[in-house]
């Protein structure tokens, strides 16, 4: 059985695309690349079809983590699947999906899985301009969401 993770923010060019690229990197290193299906949207439709921010590819690639996805904005069958792992980056994302689509049984906030008692919002580097503090935000959450999975499906 595949396991499905959509990371969310507004404009899918800076943080969702950064947390898709950093859980995949983590899966990769776990050996779990067969298990997983990891993805990455924006509630918001404006930067569709374009690269991710140059902030967050210049931060990936010091990371020596590739990505080459293009923005998309969610679908309903993105949310369809009451399994799916639907991560938002902030409040104001979740409630946009659930205002547009009614709950999801299976959606939070990537900081709920920090290991610090971090803020709950991924801070949008969009207007902060903060690509360092967002990578590392990003990566606390995503290796706690990994662990978080690996015991609920007992991987
Ligand atoms: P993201 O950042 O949600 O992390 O991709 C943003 C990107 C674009 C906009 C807002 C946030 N925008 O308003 O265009």
């Amino acid at each position: 059985m595949t396991i499905n993770v959509l990371f969310v923010c507004l404009g899918n060019i800076c943080r969702s695309p950064m947390a898709e690229a950093v859980f995949r990197q983590l899966v990769d290193e776990a050996g779990l690349s067969d298990k997983f299906h990891i993805d990455s949207a924006g509630t918001g439709n404006w930067h569709v079809g374009e690269k991710a921010h140059h902030g967050t590819r210049a931060i990936l690639k010091e990371h020596g983590i590739a990505y080459n996805g293009r923005a998309r904005q969610v679908t309903l069958q993105d949310v369809a699947n009451p399994q799916t792992y639907i991560i938002t980056m902030d409040q104001s994302n979740g409630n946009d999906l659930r205002r547009t689509f009614g709950s999801h049984p299976n959606q939070y906030r990537l900081l709920d899985f920090s290991s610090q008692q971090a803020e709950g919002d991924v801070p949008d580097p969009y207007y902060t301009n903060n690509f360092e503090n967002v990578y590392r935000l990003v990566t606390d959450g995503c290796r706690g969401l990994l662990e978080t999975i690996r015991q609920r499906e007992g991987l």
